[in-house]
């Protein structure tokens, strides 16, 4: 492994990837390939700029010649996808974009990666594709697939193909399926950046229903350490499940966030519900494990470490809830916040 191509490199977990790999690895370059959708910026890679082991294009995975063309000129042998339409509220309102880039996307990258004889393909998955998870249980990797969002259909159908690939043409594949993750650059559509930029603004905290759903919120770092173990050590046609192994509904993760600024509760709104909302993920980690990875954070300590950075960081997010992210807030949230009591 020399060249990666980072697609999805300019959003959230795919820019905190650049910059764990660049410091961890110097004998590494790294060309981010981003669209640069309302979810993608520029700000994420900013400590990487001008380094000479970096590169920028923008492009978009399902054009085939452009992705080509990407490849071969940075003479990559490892593709990591992080590229993908990820809000599954978004989802629910518009599926299209997701069908496009997580499913047609997909495609398109491993017949680049089969065509040119990329070294390695891994593709970036999240622990939505099991579906809904009773208490008890926490997914494996064998476990069946069900899907129940139109974002979480898309990925599974993305892991699939991944499969697929693996099987009949004999791609040297992986994929990693993650659990919520949370820390610098998230764009805060996404709860926690939402809640904590809202509360330090004084807006109201809309939790969908009762606010029991329960979700493994894990430090965006920790994940993609376990990227890199997987990238290293993982078995081909092998996937691996990302996470601290422990979940915690959607109430105790506010209360903590509002402590950690040391703001009111008073702000909280119980709103509508997010259709077909899964009241629980959870995760086995332990393949991971076996290959030497371990999580550093609690879900309690990534929330906290994630609020202190949104706290500090005021110019990275205060110019992007601005134009496009206001017109999704008003279409997402505007009824719900009017009729909640
Ligand atoms: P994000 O929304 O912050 O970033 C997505 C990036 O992909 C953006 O930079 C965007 O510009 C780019 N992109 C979108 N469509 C593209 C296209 N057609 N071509 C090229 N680039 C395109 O997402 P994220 O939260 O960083 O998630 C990254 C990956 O990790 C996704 O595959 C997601 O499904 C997966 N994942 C996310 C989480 C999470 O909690 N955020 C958890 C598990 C897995
Ligand atoms: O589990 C991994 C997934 O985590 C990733 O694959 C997705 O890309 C990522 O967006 C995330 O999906 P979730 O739907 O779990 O994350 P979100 O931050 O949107 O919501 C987390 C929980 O908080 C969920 O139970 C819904 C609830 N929520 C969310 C929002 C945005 C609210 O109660 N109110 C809100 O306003």
């Amino acid at each position: 492994m020399k060249n990666i191509l980072v697609t999805g490199g300019a959003g959230f977990i795919g820019s905190n990837f650049v910059h764990h790999m660049l410091a961890k690895y110097p004998e590494y370059n790294i060309v981010v390939y981003d669209k640069l959708t309302y979810a993608g910026n520029l700000d994420n890679l900013l400590p990487v700029k001008d380094d000479p082991r970096y590169a920028f294009v923008q492009g978009d995975i399902c054009d085939a010649a452009q992705v080509k063309n990407a490849v071969e000129q940075h003479d990559v042998d490892t593709i990591v996808n992080f590229a993908a339409e990820t809000h599954v509220d978004r989802s629910i309102m518009d599926p299209d974009a997701f069908i496009q880039t997580d499913v047609y996307g997909t495609y398109v990258l491993l017949e680049v990666a089969k065509e040119l004889g990329v070294a390695r393909y891994h593709q970036i998955s999240t622990d939505e594709v099991y579906g809904h998870i009773p208490e008890g249980h926490s997914s494996v990797e064998t476990d069946p697939l069900e899907p129940r969002s139109p974002y979480a259909a898309s990925k599974a159908a993305g892991d699939m193909m991944v499969d697929a690939y693996f099987i009949t043409y004999g791609l040297p594949v992986t994929i990693s399926r993650g659990s919520n993750n949370i820390g610098p650059y998230q764009y805060p559509e996404k709860v926690v950046p939402l809640f904590a930029t809202n509360a330090m603004e004084g807006l109201p905290l809309p939790i969908y229903g009762d606010g029991m759903q329960k979700r493994d919120y894990q430090y965006v770092i920790d994940h993609c350490e376990g990227i890199d173990a997987v990238l290293h050590h993982g078995q081909l046609g092998e996937a691996y499940n990302v996470g601290t192994g422990n979940e915690i509904d959607n109430l105790t993760m506010v209360q903590t966030l509002l402590d950690e600024l040391g703001a009111s509760a008073d702000l909280i709104r119980h709103v509508e519900d997010r259709a077909g909302h899964d009241r629980r993920y959870s995760l086995n980690v332990d393949k991971l494990k076996s290959l030497g990875w371990v999580s550093r954070h609690t879900n309690e300590e990534a929330i906290r470490k994630t609020v202190r950075w949104y706290a500090d960081n005021e110019w990275w997010w205060s110019k992007i809830k601005s134009g496009e992210f206001k017109e999704y807030y008003q279409k997402q949230y505007g009824e719900r916040l009017a009729l909640a009591n």
